[in-house]
């Protein structure tokens, strides 16, 4: 399969890969809350990503009307729209990618774990049905507390027999742009050129940037990077107190959301070397659940990486991260398996 998606071609005399969008597979990505704040912005991108072939966009109601406007899109895939539970097999069948922003946002004064006991009912019965109708999709968990929806939809899956622990992604990817951002504006360097991987988890303290392996390299003081490091955890905030009441980040979570699909579709097609971080099953620490590096493949994970050199700072961050994520992991859990 990959000889077909891959072309030879000789650019300045060297010879370089190309993934060409017209020979690429069929790809159906499923967007399950694609009327909301996050949904609508995102079915635009994955509309636009050439590597879909079948955009499915279901939610409780107002789908017919975003995947007509959606579907006008002179773009490669087919568009269709599902609305109400009774159409949701339908929007999962044959999918190879499920992204989930399904759920009620943050506003000011909220925690993300002030959201559990909406989302996780929500969360629940979406993944219920997704080991009934796509058990082999890839599941981007974006519904908030990340740190709890991804163990609920793990114990869902396991409780259906179809868990594989390399299909089920918590999508940090905010996290890292927000670091990425922040860190090009202080060390005044090309904002496209930078990587910092975030590790952890998604909400709070539990979001921890590493930022002394950040590149390109700058020579930041510690306060820098202790203002970096919070400004990174509290970005969530910042958006959810500027929209004062009207939500919580939508649009930047709508780019981080298409950022990481396309990862997911580049692994699945045999792409090497795509790596981004994400909240995923992990022995990186004694969590059973963690977020770091992950190099995507044609399952999946296809590597959790280890964390690199800390430094003093990040190795407290770590440790005084780990209670709370274990809680939120365990509350998670816990949810699954009492209702
Ligand atoms: P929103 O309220 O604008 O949209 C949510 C959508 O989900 C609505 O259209 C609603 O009808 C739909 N929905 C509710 N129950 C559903 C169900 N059972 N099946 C399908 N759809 C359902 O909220 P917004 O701003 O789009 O946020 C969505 C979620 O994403 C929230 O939980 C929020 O906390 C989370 N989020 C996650 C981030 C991350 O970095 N992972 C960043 C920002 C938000």
């Amino acid at each position: 399969m990959l000889k077909s998606i891959i072309r030879r071609t000789s650019i300045s005399g060297t010879s370089r890969r190309r993934f060409t969008s017209g020979s690429a597979p069929e790809r159906k990505v499923a967007v399950l809350g694609a009327a909301g704040g996050i949904g609508q912005p995102l079915s635009l991108l994955m509309k636009l990503n050439p590597l879909v072939s079948r955009l499915a966009l279901y939610d409780i109601a107002g789908t017919p009307g975003v995947a007509a406007d959606v579907s006008h899109i002179n773009t490669r895939s087919e568009v269709a729209g599902f609305a109400g539970e009774e159409q949701l097999g339908q929007a999962l069948e044959g999918a190879d990618i499920v992204i989930i922003p399904a759920g009620v946002p943050r506003k000011p004064g909220m925690t993300r774990d002030d959201l559990f006991n909406i989302n996780a009912g929500i969360v629940k019965s979406l993944c219920t049905a997704i080991a009934k109708y796509c058990p082999r999709a890839l599941v981007n968990m974006i519904s908030n507390p990340v740190n709890s929806t991804v163990p609920i939809a793990a114990e869902v899956f396991k409780k259906a027999g179809t868990y594989d622990e390399k299909r089920l992604f918590g999508v940090t990817t905010l996290d890292v742009v927000r670091a990425k951002t922040f860190y090009a504006g202080k060390a005044r360097v090309n904002v496209a050129e930078v990587n910092v991987p975030v590790v952890g988890g998604h909400a709070g303290i539990t979001i921890l940037p590493l930022f002394s392996q950040a590149t390109p390299t700058a020579n930041l003081s510690d306060e820098e990077i202790e203002a970096l490091t919070k400004r990174t955890q509290d970005g969530g905030t910042e958006v959810v107190e500027a929209k004062a009441g009207k939500g919580s980040a939508t649009l930047s979570m709508a780019y981080a959301g298409a950022i990481f699909a396309d990862a997911c579709l580049k692994g699945l097609n045999g792409v090497p070397d795509v790596v981004e971080c994400s909240f995923v099953q992990s022995n990186v620490t004694e969590l059973p659940f963690f977020a770091s590096k992950v190099r995507l493949g044609e399952n999946g994970v296809e590597e959790v990486l280890g964390l690199g050199q800390l430094t003093d700072y990040e190795k407290k961050g770590l440790e005084a991260l780990k209670p709370e994520l274990l809680s939120s992991i365990e509350k998670g859990i816990k949810f699954a398996n009492a209702n």
